[in-house]
């Protein structure tokens, strides 16, 4: 291999992406989130889509367990979300306006676009675990999208 982690994180960043927090609720129905860029669609029929989680992640055994995850698409006003749910472990959702539709996993209020998933495969990705959802219900607002590339924020122009 003529490359490290490094050089290949840099070339995957001129991959251009929206953020997402991907949720869910533990046993006792604590909510939880992590930021993500790794959400894509898979299939419309059924309809599938995926995010891949970090095995090392904090909330990582929460999300093979609950059976369920809410992706969350983040607009361009809400990059505090971005760095809330990429860094706090705790009172994640404080301030934070929520509601449930299918799955009891929370969904985030004034997101472009929620979807609510049933787990329905967890495929081994070396250092993350491909979580694979059949979408149960679904919602979508008006608004910009927040984008990442290379490394950084970004948005849509006119
Ligand atoms: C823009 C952005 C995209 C991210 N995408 C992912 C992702 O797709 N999968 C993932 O496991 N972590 C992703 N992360 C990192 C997590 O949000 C989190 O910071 C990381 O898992 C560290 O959490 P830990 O302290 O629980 O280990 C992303 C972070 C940012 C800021």
């Amino acid at each position: 291999m003529s490359f490290d982690s490094k050089a290949l994180r840099q070339v995957l960043g001129h991959f251009a992406t929206g953020i997402a927090v991907a949720t869910t609720r533990d046993e006792t129905g604590q909510f939880v989130g992590v930021t993500i860029n790794s959400f894509n669609s898979v299939s419309l029929s059924p309809p599938l889509v995926l995010f891949s989680l970090e095995k090392q992640s904090t909330f990582f055994s929460t999300f093979q367990a609950s059976g369920c995850f809410a992706i969350n698409i983040l607009t361009s006003e809400q990059q505090f979300l971005s760095d809330r749910f990429a860094r706090q472990k705790v009172n994640q959702f404080e301030g934070v306006r929520i509601f449930q539709q299918h799955t009891g996993s929370p969904l985030l209020e004034s997101c472009l676009a929620t979807l609510d998933c049933v787990t329905v495969y967890q495929y081994e990705g070396g250092d993350h675990i491909i979580f694979v959802g059949e979408v149960k219900a679904i919602q979508s607002f008006t608004g910009k999208p927040l984008l990442y590339y290379q490394g950084q924020y970004t948005q849509l122009t006119e």
